[in-house]
């Protein structure tokens, strides 16, 4: 193995399917934490918050991550922009974002600083000073004494922000994401619910207990009763994919890598099936299945003949869901059989967004720092689903203990490693990680890319 002092770059893309490790230093240490401050937030597209949150013209929500804290608005019916939240006098947020707030929301005409008064319109423009002839036309400069604004722009339903003012487009980076995730048509999607925790663990830690299946077997054991969790992960680009992987070619279908597919293979699947999309469904807190789904697989016993092959259970369980929802309003995409196999069951977008995505729903996590503390972040959560239109549940964020009564079984389990992950990391006795390179290909994507926007932390190749 290459002795840490020589490594001076981070692997190639084609280098992460490889037997490597990378240091734990990312996700304990406070100098990397302040690091990350300087060299990773400010350089990269963030999703902020969604559009469905300000329809209206003048409606806003602040976003904060690490120091910062930004407010997005829509300015126009067709335009939303984002400003840095503070007043250019002297400094006060403009709009107040105490801790214990995961996001304020509100609407405004324009907005009027608590502290002295200055007043900006909602293109940022400051319309009001008191005394402005004391400053002796200093102040005539209105590049001087407008708000200070980010770039922002819009995919998917999500709002991202990036502080870098010659980053490239949102669009380049989502890169391939984009491309194949169109399909999905996330800005037709509505929350369902949406929660947050502060969780004594690094984001890090936090996002990564969701990137990969292979950690089914270990910590969600009761699944192994409805199906089987063999994965594949692998990068695209920034950001990365895992999917459920077959061993046997003759059960491969455009479905059998996502979420929605066959149950357990030595059973029958009209069952297996159902019983696979129900135990998702209600222990991963009615999210990754939708209720329409559930109940068109409950009905395959009675609509397919015994000995129907999975492949042909699936497909006939997607035109009956399909069929059902659009009785009540609800349109399906049209996802070309290649995308679906091509989109797997997860993406993680780099640095802090994952999405577990179906044809009508989504299960989406973020996660941030919180204040200075490598060992605490923002733990966030939602369920993303297509409603009939006006029938949408528009909650709010709910601060949730990490408890199965609150989030589900399923995602109290994962609750329970994380905690336990960021201690052990500490360890004098941890030689460092071996992350498996088929199944955790995304995990080592995301630290070789996180490595170079940090010049720190590259991942080894193991000599073989
Ligand atoms: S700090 Fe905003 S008006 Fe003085
Ligand atoms: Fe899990």
């Amino acid at each position: 193995m290459n002795k840490p002092e020589d490594i001076i770059r981070s692997i190639s893309i084609d280098e992460v399917g490889e037997p490597l490790t990378y240091p734990v230093e990312a996700f304990i240490s406070p100098e990397y934490a302040a690091a990350e401050k300087e060299l990773l937030w400010p350089r990269v597209w963030q999703m902020a918050g969604r559009v469905e949150d300000i329809p209206q013209v003048g409606d806003y929500f602040t976003y904060n991550i690490c120091d910062e804290s930004i407010i997005v608005i829509r300015t126009a019916p067709d335009t939303i922009k984002a400003y840095y939240n503070v007043c250019p006098h002297r400094g006060r947020q403009l709009v107040n974002t105490p801790d214990d707030c995961n996001q304020v929301r509100g609407r405004k005409a324009n907005f009027v600083c608590g502290f002295h008064g200055w007043t900006f319109n909602l293109d940022g423009e400051n319309t009001y000073i008191l005394d402005k002839p004391d400053w002796q036309g200093v102040l005539d400069d209105p590049e001087r004494i407008c708000l200070s604004s980010l770039n922002c722009d819009t995919w998917g339903g999500w709002v991202y922000i990036n502080m870098d003012p010659d980053c490239a487009p949102l669009e380049e980076f989502l890169g391939d994401a984009k491309r194949i995730l169109d399909h999905f048509e996330f800005d037709k999607m509505r929350y369902k619910w949406r929660q947050w925790s502060v969780y004594p663990c690094n984001w890090k830690t936090a996002i990564e207990a969701f990137m990969e299946p292979y950690h089914v077997a270990g910590t969600h054991s009761q699944l192994l009763k409805y199906g089987e969790y063999y994965a594949y992960s692998k990068p695209y680009g920034l950001h990365g994919v895992s999917g459920f992987d077959e061993r046997d070619a003759q059960h491969k279908n455009s479905q059998s890598s996502s979420v929605t597919r066959v149950g357990r293979k030595d059973q029958d699947p009209r069952i297996s099936t159902y019983e696979l999309i129900r135990e998702n469904y209600e222990t991963v807190n009615y999210a990754a299945a939708t209720e329409t789904l559930v109940n068109a697989a409950k009905r395959l016993v009675d609509e397919l003949p015994e000995g129907t092959p999975g492949n042909e259970v699936i497909a006939h369980l997607m035109q009956s869901a399909k069929a059902d929802d659009a009785k009540r309003g609800v349109t399906w995409p049209e996802i070309p059989p290649e995308i679906a196999a091509e989109a797997g069951l997860a993406w993680s977008l780099f640095p802090n967004q994952t999405i577990l995505q179906g044809a009508t729903f989504a299960l989406c996590y973020r996660t941030r720092p919180y204040g200075d503390d490598p060992n605490k972040c923002i733990f966030e959560s939602y369920a993303l689903e297509r409603f009939p239109e006006g029938e949408e549940p528009k909650p709010e964020w709910m601060n949730a203990e990490p408890t199965a009564e609150k989030w589900g079984s399923v995602l109290a389990q994962d609750f329970d490693n994380m905690e336990w992950v960021q201690r052990g990391m500490k360890s004098r006795g941890f030689r460092g990680t071996l992350p498996n390179p088929h199944q955790e290909q995304k995990i080592t994507n995301f630290h070789r890319v996180l490595s170079e926007y940090m010049g720190r932390g590259f991942p080894r190749l193991f000599d073989k």
